[in-house]
């Protein structure tokens, strides 16, 4: 299907589009049950990094949903699709010099892997937003563990569709008290330590 397709190697690299935003592009991929709270602390983060004038995208579950992912469900193998395509648009942005950031359940350790091998080494930072089950489940911000609990939602995460906990996450934020400022700034300070806002 593929065999008269010919990739074409750029005239601007990826190095001189980083140079030029001054910073070191990477994926901090947020991962963690529906409600942890990884849509409202990668929203925090971003704009941190506007502030900083870093140049940033966030890519975020439900909405990717509604576009790029539309038709997808949540069946296993439709997850794995889910963030198969999340993981190369993902590369496309840190191929441009963006910082990306992505909020998505991702349950699956073998899809994070992959994703991982997508890019550099050092340019993917596994972000574990972990919240106790119970915790996402009293939140409940969309009503959704309610349904799931009645069965008007089959597989849903955490009640009748696995999560895997990263083991090796870069960064791990216990999600059950800390403020999302708080949340923001480790992530903040990660980067800054590790010299990814500089050029
Ligand atoms: S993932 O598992 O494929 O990574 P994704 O992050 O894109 O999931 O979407 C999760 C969001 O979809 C949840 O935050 C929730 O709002 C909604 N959702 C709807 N049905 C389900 C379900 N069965 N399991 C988990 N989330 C669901």
């Amino acid at each position: 299907m593929s065999e008269n397709i010919v990739w074409h190697a750029h005239e601007v690299s990826k190095k001189e589009r980083s140079m030029l935003k001054a910073q070191k592009p990477c994926v901090l991929w947020f991962t963690g049950l529906s409600g942890s709270g990884k849509s409202t602390i990668a929203n925090a983060v971003e704009s941190k990094l506007l502030e900083l004038k870093k140049h940033t995208y966030l890519l975020d579950g439900d909405n990717i949903r509604m576009g790029l992912n539309k038709g997808l469900g949540f069946s296993d193998e439709e997850r794995v699709e889910n963030i198969r395509r999340i993981g190369e648009v993902a590369k496309l942005f840190v191929d441009s010099g963006s910082i990306v950031l992505s909020a998505f359940i991702s349950p699956f350790i073998s899809d994070r892997v992959q994703v991982r091998g997508l890019v550099q080494s050092d340019e993917f930072i596994e972000i574990f937003i972990d919240a106790p089950l119970e915790v996402c489940e009293e939140r409940d911000p969309k009503g959704l563990y309610k349904k799931a609990r009645k069965g008007e939602i089959a597989n849903f995460t955490g009640i009748s569709s696995p999560y895997e906990a990263p083991e090796n996450a870069e960064i791990v934020i216990k999600n059950s008290g800390i403020s999302v400022g708080d949340a923001a700034d480790m992530v903040i300070k990660y980067l800054q330590e590790k010299g990814y806002l500089d050029a």
